[in-house]
């Protein structure tokens, strides 16, 4: 497989609304602009994430690689990618099996109380779905 991961353009979003409504991804103010993407040999989209900004941080949000993708690498390369030469403070929410996922990455958990007021919405909305969730960031 030739992986390419790349920035998303606005003709990918029909995509990456396919990848994420399967995984109940976050589809708030979906912006092409903040996405990354992977691309198989075909040209098709198989895995996206973004970075998405609230003010004075960033999210690591929205990723989803396609079912028969996954275990293949897509996952690590399009959050490399997302993070490569970032600087400043990075968060994430995910459930427990995901959390070695991210680690690989320099997230670490943080106690509830370290949430910054924007993230709280999204917090209240995903923890009545899933038996628990973890809030992490990368320094
Ligand atoms: C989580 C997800 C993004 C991972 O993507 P992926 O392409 O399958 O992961 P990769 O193949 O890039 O994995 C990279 C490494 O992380 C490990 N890994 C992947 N998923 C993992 C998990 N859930 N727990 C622990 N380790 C994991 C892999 O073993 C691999 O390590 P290795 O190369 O040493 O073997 C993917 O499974 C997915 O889309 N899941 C559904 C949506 C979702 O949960 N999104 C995240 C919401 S927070």
């Amino acid at each position: 497989m030739a992986l390419k991961v790349r920035a998303a353009g606005v003709k990918d979003l029909p995509g990456i609304i396919a990848l994420l409504t399967p995984v109940e991804g976050d589809q708030e103010r979906l912006r092409a602009d903040q996405f990354a993407v992977a691309e198989a040999d075909g040209g098709s989209i198989i895995g996206c994430g973004r970075l998405k900004p609230y003010r004075g941080f960033v999210e690591l949000a929205s990723i989803a690689i396609a079912e028969e993708w996954r275990g293949q690498g897509v996952g690590r390369a399009i959050v490399a990618q997302l993070l490569a030469g970032r600087k400043g403070q990075v968060y994430l929410m995910c459930e427990d099996n995901r959390l070695d996922f991210f680690s690989q990455f320099e997230f670490v958990v943080l106690r509830g109380n370290q949430m910054p007021a924007g993230l709280r919405p999204k917090w209240q909305h995903y923890i009545g779905e899933v038996d628990h969730l973890n809030l992490m960031r990368r320094e």
